[in-house]
């Protein structure tokens, strides 16, 4: 069955990555061969099912935009302005998608080496009715620790994930939950915890170690390391 280009991404480029610093926005420098943002754009256009991605940028860069983020199939490209929470750039972003996109995925810029694989995953739970989040079991023993460094308990971590981007829902089951969050003044760090909110099936399915968030200076190296790995 021939289904069409029926999913849309937003892309939640918009922060401004304090942790790293610096004055170029971490979203929008080089890092495994390319600027970190343009890795995803192109991955997800690469791929036929997509008819739509939203790169939702800080609104000092949306007037005018790297010019490599033109390197793309600019008829499936739209440009939209971020906000102050990262909920609030993805529901900025979630609003520019055309009604033709039913499964909607939600992607950070800051993993800029997401899989495939991982993308496929995520599109087939969404396309059963699922919310789905890209995941990796903890596999470290955690404690929970005091201010003082003294350690006050072992967590168990059986049953705990690390969650990640892509994330994807139908989409229906994303705007409404944007939409109760606004009305309950939610704020959360991904999506899903914003329809496990509102009583929705999420799942959990494999993701990957490539897809590392680059949150701080040492993980530039990382994803470089990563990319020579296994690409
Ligand atoms: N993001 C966004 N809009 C915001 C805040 C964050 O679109 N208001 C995006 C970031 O661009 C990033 C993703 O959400 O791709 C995950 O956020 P994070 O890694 O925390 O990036 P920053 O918020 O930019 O970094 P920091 O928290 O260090 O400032
Ligand atoms: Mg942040």
């Amino acid at each position: 069955m021939n289904i069409g280009p029926d999913v849309g991404v937003v892309i939640a480029a918009a922060g401004s990555g304090t942790r790293v610093g610096g004055k170029e926005l971490k979203q929008f420098r080089w890092v495994a061969g390319k600027p970190m943002l343009l890795h995803s754009l192109q991955r997800f256009q690469e791929r036929p099912d997509v008819g739509m991605v939203v790169c939702v940028l800080p609104f000092s860069a949306v007037g005018d935009p790297p010019p490599w983020i033109f390197q793309c199939d600019t008829e499936r490209m739209i440009v939209s302005v971020g906000g102050a929470t990262r909920a609030e750039s993805v529901r900025n972003g979630i609003g520019e998608l055309p009604e033709s996109c039913r499964i909607v995925l939600v992607h950070d810029a800051a993993r800029p080496l997401v899989t495939d694989e991982t993308i496929d995953r995520v599109i087939a739970e969404a396309r059963a009715g699922r919310g789905a989040v890209a995941g990796l079991p903890v596999v470290d023993t955690l404690k929970r620790v005091d201010a003082n460094g003294r350690i006050a308990g072992t967590v168990d971590r059986a049953g705990l994930w690390r969650a990640q981007t892509p994330q994807g829902f139908p989409r229906e089951m994303i705007i409404r939950a944007h939409e109760r969050a606004v009305v309950s003044g939610i704020d959360a760090t991904d999506d899903a915890a914003l329809c496990e909110a509102d009583g929705a099936t999420v799942v959990v399915v494999p993701g990957s170690e490539r897809a590392l968030k680059v949150t701080d200076e040492a993980d530039f190296a990382r994803a470089d390391a990563l990319k020579r790995l296994k690409s």
